[in-house]
């Protein structure tokens, strides 16, 4: 069941979504176990270290689960120095380091320091942030930011690009040709969808820093829709995810046009998910 998704070689087309996956915990349950991933996603790298947002950052929701987390980590420096290394210790399989930030420069800076690391094997630029500089909500909302960002990180590196995508924008099919024309191998299709708790006494977001993103089985027709509509319009590759529960929920997302699927909010609840995925799925 190898494949190849832009460029980068797995050895079965499972992986799991940014920020959604602990492998530190995951070495201490399974050992050397690689329990049904074919490589690691690391949780989105920005330039400095991030406390994340106040509390409260997660919330149930029907079928889903809300969270407004504000990309809490070490920065890219300790990063680099400390966590990458150890991370290339305990996981089996490529590790795609996904990069996020609030300018051009955070991204390319990030980009550019990973290309001489041989422990990162790809990236990912989550391009659900902000640009600061230019006042842009989202840059993955806007095609110009999209492909000015993709071109920007493509010429400091030579290692796949994969873009990903969020589904709260007006045309998603529109941006998935922006990071194909700013040069990525493929799209990673899709973030969370833009949601929010409310706090009944004051109306205002129930989360400690506002905002807020919905993911879980809730969203698995949208990510169906956002690998459709990418698919009809683009050659690159495609890594789904959305609300992926099951062996059928995969079959459903490669049969819409993806080549491999990624596990997000549902390995929360069952770790070892991937794992009886995979057994599902071996011919
Ligand atoms: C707690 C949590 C943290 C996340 N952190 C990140 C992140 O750092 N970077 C990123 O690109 N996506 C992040 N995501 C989004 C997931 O990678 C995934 O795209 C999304 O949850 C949809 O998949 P799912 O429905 O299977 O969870 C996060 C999601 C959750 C629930």
């Amino acid at each position: 069941m190898s494949i190849t998704v832009g460029r980068l070689k797995l050895a079965q087309p499972l992986l799991n979504g940014s920020g959604t996956w602990d492998a530190e915990q995951a070495h201490r349950i399974f050992g050397d176990a690689n329990p049904g991933l074919a490589g690691f996603v690391t949780k989105t790298i920005t330039p400095e270290p991030r406390a994340g947002n106040p509390a409260p950052r997660i919330a149930p929701s029907r079928q889903g689960l809300l969270n407004s987390i504000g990309l809490p980590g070490p920065g890219r420096e300790a990063f680099l120095a400390t966590v990458l290394p150890y991370l290339r210790t305990i996981v089996a399989g490529p590790i795609i380091c996904s990069v996020g930030g609030f300018s051009l420069a955070d991204y390319v800076d990030t980009v550019a320091a990973l290309e001489g690391d041989p422990a990162c094997a790809a990236i990912e630029l989550n391009v659900s942030c902000p640009n600061v500089e230019s006042g842009c909500a989202s840059i993955g909302g806007d095609a110009g930011e999209t492909e000015r960002l993709t071109h920007a990180a493509r010429q400091v590196t030579t290692k796949p690009l994969f873009v990903k995508l969020s589904a709260s924008v007006a045309d998603i099919a529109t941006i998935a040709k922006a990071a194909e024309a700013g040069g990525a191998d493929a799209l990673v299709c899709v973030n969370t969808v833009k949601a929010t708790a409310v706090d009944r006494r004051t109306g205002k977001s129930w989360f400690g820093g506002g905002g807020g993103g919905l993911s879980g089985a809730a969203i698995k027709p949208v990510a169906l829709h956002a690998v459709v509509a990418c698919r009809e319009v683009t050659t690159l590759d495609i890594i789904g995810l959305g609300g992926v529960e099951s062996a059928d929920d995969v079959r459903d997302l490669l049969a819409a046009g993806a080549c491999a699927v990624a596990l997000g909010t549902a390995l929360f609840r069952n770790p070892a998910l991937a794992y009886t995925i995979s057994a599902d799925l071996a011919p």
